[in-house]
């Protein structure tokens, strides 16, 4: 425990001097049942140096306890560990990430799920689905699947809550219900032997 502790903080610090101050690592507890994977860091993740802080972080707080899963016992990261940004009219704002930031943020990513050796991941959005589960994710026809994921451990997809966050009235009830059956269903994968099935 402790030589796994000492091993998560050395790559943290390696990650941070390897991609930056403003870099995002993951946190939570080195002994985590459930790994939450998100696409990359806002504006608010970089001032507190914290993954899932702001809005969208707020709303996966709420829906986890919902969940009956406590933030406190779950290990939350982002494929990548820097916030993209585009400039447009003297303004800065997020873009989806690129290619290669996703392969570079994957080579911290794939160390850290190695130390913290979860039972299941919950993947937020395509990004992290496509790049743990297979390129051919598709959120509408997979989400709620228990898959085998790169990593070898089981794998449910569900929308980011930043996407829910822009859906009102009945879209957001109905979308918000789907994220709900999607981490009941992560839920049930620590209590039950999953079947595990393979993205073709
Ligand atoms: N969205 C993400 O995917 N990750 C964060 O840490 C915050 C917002």
């Amino acid at each position: 425990m402790e030589k796994r502790v000492a091993s998560w903080e050395k790559l943290r610090q390696d990650t941070l001097k390897r991609l930056g101050p403003e870099a995002v690592f993951g946190e939570g507890s080195p002994d985590a049942r459930v790994a939450i994977v998100g696409e990359a860091p806002g504006y608010n993740e970089v001032r507190q140096g914290r993954p899932f802080v702001g809005r969208a972080g707020k709303l996966l707080d709420e829906l986890l306890a919902q969940s009956g899963i406590e933030r406190e016992e779950v290990y939350i990261t982002n494929v990548v560990k820097i916030r993209p940004t585009r400039e447009k009219g003297g303004r800065t704002s997020n873009r989806p990430p690129r290619v290669g930031e996703i392969r570079e943020g994957m080579e911290a990513l794939l160390k850290e799920l190695e130390l913290i050796e979860p039972e299941v991941l919950i993947l937020l959005g395509n990004t992290p689905a496509r790049a743990l589960v297979g390129k051919s994710f598709a959120m509408t026809k997979h989400r709620g699947t228990l898959f085998r994921s790169v990593t070898g451990t089981p794998a449910v997809a569900t929308f980011h809550p930043a996407y829910l966050l822009r859906q009102e009235g009945e879209d957001y009830r109905r979308v918000r219900r789907l994220v709900l059956e999607d981490l009941a269903a992560a839920r049930r994968a620590l209590e039950e032997e999953p079947e595990l099935h393979e993205l073709e």
